[in-house]
């Protein structure tokens, strides 16, 4: 289950009132690449328009690390919408291994648990790749090529796994593969600019 995508623009913009900051805009250039590339691969555009808009949905609660995936997950479980939770949790593990998210681990033991298990027993598909894949590629006004984003990250951490580096640069193959075109065409990368609202 996931919302309409009426009904997640109202959750971000919510949500973004309660903690203000630019990652609500990041989300939406999330969303605008997952739902052209889901396109160009004949996958449901819509669908991952919204799992986009609510991938980091847990940043409402405050400004956390590892605990802006349990926040979200839980969340979007109380809503219902399970597929978007799994998302939540998804889109920072390429391995679908906690021990694989690279930054703080500030959760409680709780809440540490409860990512464990809900990645233990997740079952992804196509739609967690497509946004691990557009979330390394998503700027808060632009679509970055995946070098400049994780390049970003690697100057703000002081470094970047290898292994997730390589990761995304496979998942850009392999959706390039699924819909025979460059990516940073599909998401026109050179005109696409958020709307100031
Ligand atoms: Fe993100």
């Amino acid at each position: 289950m996931f919302p309409s995508v009426k009904e997640a623009e109202r959750i971000l913009k919510e949500s973004e009132d309660i903690n203000p900051g630019i990652w609500g805009n990041h989300c939406r250039v999330v969303a605008h690449c997952a739902g052209k590339i889901a396109e160009a691969c004949g996958m449901d555009s819509e669908k991952a328009y919204v799992l986009g808009l609510l991938h980091d949905i847990g940043r409402r609660f405050g400004i956390r690390h590892l605990g802006h995936v349990s926040d979200g997950y839980s969340y979007m479980m109380s809503l219902g919408y399970d597929e978007a939770a799994r998302i939540c949790l998804t889109h920072s593990f390429n391995g679908i291994k906690v021990e694989e998210y690279f930054g703080n681990f500030d959760t409680t033991d709780e809440e540490l648990e409860l990512i464990k298990n809900a990645l233990a027993g997740a079952v992804t598909d196509d739609y967690d790749r497509l946004i691990q894949l557009c979330d390394s590629m998503a700027g808060s006004e632009r679509v970055l090529c995946l070098e400049e984003r994780m390049g970003d990250v690697k100057r703000r951490y002081g470094s970047y796994p290898q292994k997730k580096w390589d990761a995304n640069f496979k998942l850009k193959e392999y959706f390039e593969e699924k819909s025979g075109r460059n990516i940073y065409e599909i998401v026109e990368k050179e005109s696409f600019r958020i709307k100031k609202i």
